[in-house]
C-alpha cells in the first residue's frame, strides 16, 4: 500500500490545478514541464493505487487549456488526443513490446520524428482551399481562429495535387522558431511586459490576439503538420502521409528545416528497434541546440495507420503512440551575485552571476532572475546554491534554489528602490510587471545601451564597435549622442587603449560605411519605445523617407497594416519631440544618407511584373540580396510555388519547390541563367 493519504493526494491534484492556471491562464509557469510532468504522474500513481479517491475534479479528468476567450468554440470532428508520455529506456521499450503484441508480429516500422513545442492545430481545407482552423482547446473543443491562421507566413492558402480529398483535415503545430522568440521576448522587456516563460507559450499567446493584424505583427509564428484525424485507404504509412503532406504544399518539419538549410537532423525516419529509436533520440538530443525551433522530445508512431486506427485509443492517448520527452537541461550551481541591468528604455531587469557551470555543452556564467516579483516569490538569495535551465530551449534562467543548503545567516534580497547606475528612484508602472528608471536624458547605463542599441547589427550595424569600444568611448566622454560617433575624429579613436593605426581606421571605415543606410534600418537603430525590426520595416515601407515618417499624424500610423495604438502613439511623439528631431538634424548634418529603394522603371525587363520563388542556396549571394535585387527590377519574391509563380530559381541543395515548380510547368532557372537575365 501507498504511503500517501487522501489528504497528501488532495493537495497534490491542488497543486496540479494552480500549476495549470499559472502555466495556461496566466502565461508565467512557475515550475518547469518536467517537474510539471512529475507531479502529475505522481497523482496518476496515486489513482492507480487508490481508484475510490479519484473525484471528477481531478487534473487526470480533464487536462488542457481553456477555450480561448471571445473565439468561437468548434467541436472536433474526432477528438484531439495527447500522446502518452515515456521518459526512459525501458518505456520505449515496454512501447514497442505492448505494439507486438497487440499487432501480433515481431517486425513493427515506426515513424519516428521531431516532437515541436508548440501549440496543436488542425485546419480543414474544402476542394483544396483552406476553410477552418481550430486549435486544440481541451481536446474536444478548441476556438475558431480561422482568420489568424491566415497571417502565418508559411501556412497556404490553396493546396495543390489531384488526389487531395474533397473535404481534407490536416493537424500541425504552430510555433515560433528559436530567434524570433528571444526577439519578441527582448521586445516584450524592454516594453516591461513579462516575459514568455517558453516558445509554446508566445506561440498561444500570440496566435490568441483577436485581431488579425496584431497577428501579423508576429509574422513569425510558423507551422507544419504531420497528421490526419482519421484512417482512409488513401493514406497508409506515416511516413508516406508526411511526404505527402509536403507534396501538396503544406509545410512540414522537413520541408521547414530544408528551408533553414538545417541538415544535422533527419527529422523524420522510418525504424523498427528501440535501439534504433533510442539512438535516434540521443542523435537528435545532441544536436538539438541547431534546430531553428524548441523540440521537448521525439514522438514514435505506428508507421502503418491502418494498424494504428485498429488499435484505437486509451480514451486519453492513441495507443499506437508515444512521446519520449527529453529531460529539460538543467544544472545546480551557486549564485554569487544578483546584478542589475538597466536597459536602453529603463526597464531594470536582475540578473544571477553564477559559479560557472556546463549546460547543454555550454558555460554558463549569468542567468536571468525575469523580474523582481518572480525574485522576491521564489525568495532567491545571494549565495544560493540554484538549479538554472534553458528557458524554451534559448535563454538561461534560474528557476528554483535549495533553501536547505543556504547560509543561515542569509537574508532575502531587497529590490532597490533606486537606480543602480544614476541613484534615481525607480517608478513602476501599473500595467508592467518591471521596474523602470525614469531619468532618459541623464542615466549613463541608458545612455549607454542606447548607444549600442544604434550600433548594433539590427541597428547600423556598425563592425568594430561593440559594447567595449562603445563603453570606453562614453566613459572618455568621446561619445553623449548618436551624432558624436559620426564625428569621431582619428586622435579621439587612438587614446581608447589598445587601439592602433589598423584598428583605428577599420572603426573610422566601419562607421564612414554605416552613415549610408536604409530607413528601416534608421528607424530601428533610433531605439524608439515598441519598436522591432519588422514593426521599423512596415514604417519605412509606408513612409519610404524619412520627412514624411516625421509628418505622418497618428491616423495616418494607425492605418498602417500591423501598427497599433502604442506603436502609433510611440512614433507620434518621438518625431514631435524637439529634442529627437535636433538630434537627427545633427546626423544628417554629420554625413548621414538614408539611401532610398531603387524602383525598377524598365517594363520590358523580363522579371518585371513576375512572381519569383528562390529555392536552395545560390553560389553568388545571399536569399536577402537576391530578393532585394529582384524587387529593384519590378519583380515580386514570393516564398512558395502556385500556378501563378514566374520563374523558380534554383541554387543547389533545392527542395521540394524544385518538385513543384516541374509539376506546374513553371520556368525553371539556374544561378548562371538568373544572373544573366538579371544583367540584361
Ligand atoms: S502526433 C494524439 N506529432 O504533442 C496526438 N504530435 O501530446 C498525436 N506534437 O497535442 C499528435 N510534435 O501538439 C504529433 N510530430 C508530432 C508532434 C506532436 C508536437 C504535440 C501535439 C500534441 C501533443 C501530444
Amino acid at each position: 500500500m501507498s504511503s500517501y493519504t487522501q489528504k497528501d493526494y488532495e493537495q497534490f491534484c491542488d497543486e496540479v490545478w494552480e500549476h495549470n492556471r499559472l502555466y495556461f491562464q496566466e502565461n508565467r509557469p512557475r515550475i518547469s514541464d518536467d517537474e510539471y510532468d512529475r507531479l502529475l504522474k505522481k497523482v496518476e500513481h496515486i489513482e492507480k493505487l487508490h481508484p475510490e479517491w479519484v473525484s471528477q475534479t481531478s487534473p487526470t479528468q480533464r487536462i488542457g487549456e481553456k477555450p480561448f476567450e471571445g473565439f468561437k468554440e468548434v467541436t472536433h470532428d474526432a477528438p484531439m488526443l495527447s500522446l502518452e508520455k515515456a521518459f526512459t529506456k525501458d518505456d520505449v521499450e515496454n512501447f514497442c513490446n505492448r505494439m507486438k503484441k497487440l499487432l501480433e508480429t515481431k517486425t513493427i516500422a515506426y515513424c519516428a520524428e521531431l516532437k515541436m513545442d508548440g501549440l496543436a492545430i488542425s485546419c480543414h481545407f474544402k476542394n483544396g482551399r483552406y476553410v477552418r482552423a481550430v486549435t486544440r482547446g481541451d481536446g474536444k473543443v478548441g476556438s475558431d481562429v480561422t482568420q489568424n491562421m491566415k497571417t502565418l507566413q508559411n501556412f497556404p492558402l490553396r493546396l495543390f495535387g489531384d488526389d487531395i480529398p474533397d473535404e481534407f483535415e490536416v493537424r500541425g503545430e504552430v510555433f515560433i522558431p528559436k530567434k524570433a522568440f528571444e526577439r519578441m521576448n527582448e521586445e516584450r522587456q524592454v516594453e516591461g511586459l513579462p516575459l514568455w516563460a517558453n516558445p509554446r507559450n508566445a506561440a498561444a499567446g500570440s496566435l490568441k490576439l483577436l485581431d488579425p493584424k496584431e497577428v501579423a505583427k508576429r509574422i513569425d509564428l510558423s507551422c507544419v503538420f504531420y497528421g490526419i484525424p482519421h484512417y482512409t485507404k488513401q493514406f497508409k504509412h506515416q511516413y508516406a502521409l508526411e511526404e505527402y503532406l509536403s507534396m501538396i504544399g503544406l509545410p512540414t518539419v522537413e520541408t521547414f528545416l530544408k528551408q533553414s538549410k538545417m541538415h544535422a537532423i533527419e527529422p523524420v525516419v522510418k525504424l523498427h528497434t528501440p535501439q534504433e529509436i533510442l539512438e535516434f533520440a540521443e542523435n537528435v538530443q545532441k544536436n538539438r541546440e541547431l534546430l531553428p525551433f524548441a523540440i521537448d522530445g521525439i514522438v514514435i508512431k505506428l508507421d502503418d495507420l491502418e494498424a494504428y486506427d485498429r488499435i484505437g485509443t486509451t480514451g486519453k492517448h492513441p495507443r499506437g503512440a508515444i512521446a519520449l520527452k527529453f529531460s529539460a537541461e538543467q544544472a545546480w550551481t551557486k549564485m554569487k551575485d544578483i546584478v542589475i541591468q538597466v536597459g536602453r528604455t529603463g526597464v531594470i531587469t536582475p540578473v544571477a552571476e553564477l559559479e560557472p557551470v556546463n549546460l547543454a555543452g555550454s558555460t554558463i556564467s549569468r542567468a536571468t532572475l525575469h523580474n523582481f516579483d518572480e525574485l522576491k516569490r521564489k525568495d532567491f538569495r545571494v549565495g544560493d546554491v540554484v538549479c538554472i535551465e534553458k528557458g524554451g530551449d534559448v535563454i538561461p534562467k534560474v528557476v528554483a534554489c535549495d533553501p536547505e543548503k543556504r547560509n543561515k545567516s542569509s537574508h532575502p534580497y531587497e529590490i532597490p528602490k533606486v537606480c543602480p547606475s544614476c541613484h534615481t528612484k525607480l517608478i513602476k508602472d501599473p500595467e508592467e510587471v518591471a521596474l523602470r528608471c525614469p531619468n532618459k536624458e541623464g542615466c549613463f547605463d541608458q545612455i549607454l545601451h542606447r548607444l549600442i542599441h544604434f550600433a548594433s547589427k539590427n541597428g547600423l550595424d556598425i563592425e568594430h564597435l561593440g559594447v567595449k569600444v562603445m563603453e570606453a568611448l562614453v566613459k572618455k566622454g568621446f561619445v553623449k549622442r548618436f551624432s558624436d560617433i559620426f564625428s569621431l575624429t582619428k586622435e579621439q579613436v587612438e587614446k581608447l587603449e589598445g587601439f592602433k593605426e589598423k584598428s583605428t581606421n577599420n572603426l573610422l571605415k566601419s562607421i564612414e560605411d554605416a552613415k549610408k543606410t536604409t530607413l528601416s534600418r534608421f528607424i530601428m537603430a533610433l531605439g524608439i519605445r515598441y519598436i522591432g525590426v519588422q514593426t521599423a520595416e512596415l514604417l519605412a515601407n509606408k513612409a519610404q523617407n524619412l520627412k514624411s515618417l516625421e509628418s505622418f499624424t497618428e491616423d495616418q500610423l494607425l492605418s498602417i497594416e500591423g501598427v497599433g495604438n502604442k506603436v502609433a502613439h510611440s512614433v507620434y511623439e518621438y518625431f514631435h519631440d524637439p529634442k529627437e528631431l535636433e538630434e537627427i538634424n545633427r546626423l544628417v548634418k554629420n554625413g548621414l544618407v538614408i539611401e532610398t529603394k531603387k524602383v525598377a522603371h524598365n517594363v520590358d525587363h523580363p522579371f518585371y511584373g513576375k512572381t519569383i520563388v528562390l529555392t536552395g542556396t545560390l553560389e553568388s549571394m545571399g536569399r536577402t540580396k537576391a530578393k532585394e535585387l529582384i524587387q529593384e527590377l519590378g519583380g515580386h519574391p514570393s516564398e512558395s510555388v502556385s500556378k501563378n509563380t514566374d520563374f523558380v530559381v534554383v541554387g543547389t541543395e533545392a527542395g521540394s519547390k524544385l518538385e513543384k515548380a516541374k509539376k506546374f510547368g513553371v520556368k525553371i532557372l539556374d544561378e548562371k541563367e538568373f544572373l544573366q537575365i538579371m544583367q540584361q
